[in-house]
């Protein structure tokens, strides 16, 4: 099934911008996702092309007008679930991320300027999805780490099918981080002349030591670093 994405933006040409690239770029092209970008500006009704103004209340910045977004959601034939990027929202998790990649059609409102009149958040349903707790110039680079992170659920865009499901956070590893990993060469000489060697549990072919090890690992790292993803 492929997977669709409005966006609602002031700078459309920012689309797919990294996305183009690399694995969702090939799954672009092969039709895996498709993505539409349009341009708010085009919604605007006056000869200036007006898509904002100043805030009742007085205060700095301008705020987009909520009847240019409501024209540009209301000319979509196929909206789906809306979400605006805002640093207000729900945290973005991978929870969150296999729920929207699992639809077939959703809509990202990007703001730019201070933000978007509240009317036309709550009139249009919209839910504000935030990518953590810092504040960007605007919502569309969040949005591309939204759609990356969905896009690689998507079946066919991983290489190897059975990846996505051992990394950090998926639902299935009980939502820890991912053990370490290693490569060739098994003795690394650094350098500065240090000798580094590869764990030999993961070279002695024993697949349920290895399983043992990874997990004890995960558990391990999760305990120091993100104790906070233990108690969820
Ligand atoms: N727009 C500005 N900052 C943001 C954030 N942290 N998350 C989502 N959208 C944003």
């Amino acid at each position: 099934m492929a997977w669709h994405i409005n966006i609602l933006t002031l700078f459309p040409e920012m689309f797919p911008g990294p996305l183009g690239q690399s694995l969702s770029g090939r799954a672009l092209e092969r039709g895996d996702w498709s993505y539409t970008a349009l341009n708010i500006r085009d919604f605007a009704t006056d000869r200036h092309k007006t898509v904002d103004d100043t805030p009742f209340g007085g205060g700095a910045g301008m705020v987009m007008r909520p009847d240019v977004i409501e024209k540009a959601l209301l000319s979509l034939p196929q909206p789906g679930r809306r979400i605006y990027m805002s640093p207000r929202g729900r945290v973005l998790d991978q929870r969150l991320v296999e729920e929207l990649a699992a639809l077939p059609a959703l809509t990202v409102l990007c703001g730019r300027y201070e933000g978007v009149d509240q009317r036309v958040l709550d009139a249009c349903e919209f839910e504000e999805v935030s990518i953590g707790d810092y504040v960007l110039s605007g919502g569309e680079p969040a949005a591309m780490i939204l759609m990356d992170a969905c896009i690689r659920l998507l079946a066919g865009v991983m290489g190897n099918a059975a990846t996505p499901d051992e990394e950090s956070f998926a639902a299935s590893t009980g939502g820890l981080l991912e053990y370490p990993h290693y490569t060739r060469p098994a003795e690394w000489r650094t350098a500065d002349g240090r000798t580094l060697d590869v764990p030999d549990i993961l070279r002695s072919g024993d697949h349920a030591k290895v399983e043992q090890w990874r997990r004890d690992q995960a558990l391990a790292l999760t305990r120091a670093r993100r104790p906070d993803l233990l108690k969820k």
